[in-house]
């Protein structure tokens, strides 16, 4: 396999500085050297610029914080996956904030009829301006993918809805907002919680979720937010969720993933150095990556 790695330096989806540092810490906890050792054709495509937030004083449209420099952002990085996957490679994109995630999916989604999502997260990122508590566009780039929300993020790289509901399979939320809950009851999203997680186990339902994704699908993008996992394991977030996955589940996941060959690109979203331990979030994103490209099955 032929990768191509784009690192994605936002940190306007949310409040806290620092997660803009996220493809630095990763870079450095070793990725390159470790996913060359695999024997993959990797190539660094740097990172995409990022606007700086206009000012202080910065408007918050809609309770859209920092709406036109993230679609400014986002738009541009779409355009970078967009030229990779066409070249034949899988983009490995690394954040950032999860509102990249509505530029990742923007330039991949043009080349499938039905991409499948795997949404790795404490959250469902299934808000939009009215339904949001914080105005943070972190915590709704599903929901503008699924063609939800202000048009100036639905319409990203000029085409929507990227996906259907019926494609997307969140795993390991366990703090859903009401306006999320609504939407995942009336599109039909399927969503393992944390109580699935436990009381089927994840080889119950990694096998659910990449049968079910199988049939019906001609592509599959992982998404995983390190907030999936428990701080405990990735205290480097900036929106940690108690009781979350484990290190062993995670990593469980990602070899089936290995295993199902139906993963096309993915992206590991949301490390933040500056509230980290010596870069442990950083060094979890990268074994993750190993075993979802097969380190430990070889
Ligand atoms: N649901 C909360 C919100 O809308 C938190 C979202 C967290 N999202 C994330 N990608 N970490 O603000
Ligand atoms: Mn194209
Ligand atoms: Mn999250
Ligand atoms: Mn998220």
């Amino acid at each position: 396999k032929q990768l191509s790695v784009i690192g994605v330096p936002m940190d306007l989806g949310q409040m806290r500085r620092g997660v803009d540092m996220g493809p630095s810490a990763i870079r450095y906890a070793g990725m390159i050297e470790r996913l060359s050792q695999l024997k993959y054709d990797i190539e660094d495509l740097g990172d995409i610029e990022i606007p700086r937030p206009a000012q202080e004083a910065n408007p918050k449209q809609d309770n859209l914080r920092n709406l036109n420099e993230i679609a400014e952002g986002t738009e541009r990085l779409a355009e970078k996956v967009d030229q990779v996957v066409e070249g034949g490679r899988f983009p490995l994109v690394l954040g950032g904030d999860h509102s990249i995630a509505m530029g990742t999916l923007a330039g991949i989604s043009k080349h499938y009829d039905n991409l499948g999502v795997i949404w790795y997260d404490a959250h469902g990122d299934l808000n939009t301006g009215d339904s949001s508590p914080s105005g943070n566009i972190h915590g709704m780039p599903l929901a503008v993918s699924l063609g939800i929300g202000h048009e100036k993020l639905t319409n990203i790289y000029g085409h929507e809805p990227k996906i259907k509901p019926e494609n997307v399979i969140i795993i390991g939320a366990r703090s859903l907002d009401e306006g999320e809950r609504v939407l995942i009851k009336e599109k039909g999203i399927k969503v393992y919680t944390m109580h699935e997680v436990d009381r089927m186990g994840m080889t119950k339902v990694m096998e659910e979720a990449v049968d079910y994704l199988k049939d019906r699908t001609d592509g599959v993008h992982l998404s995983l937010d390190l907030d999936g996992l428990d701080p405990n394991e990735a205290p480097g977030v900036g929106t940690p969720v108690l009781g979350g996955l484990s290190y062993r589940e995670s990593h469980l996941a990602m070899e089936m993933l290995f295993q199902s060959e139906m993963i096309t690109s993915a992206e590991f979203v949301e490390v933040n150095p500056i509230l980290d331990e010596k870069n442990k979030t950083a060094t979890l994103a990268v074994g993750l990556m190993g075993s979802l490209f097969g380190e430990s099955l070889k």
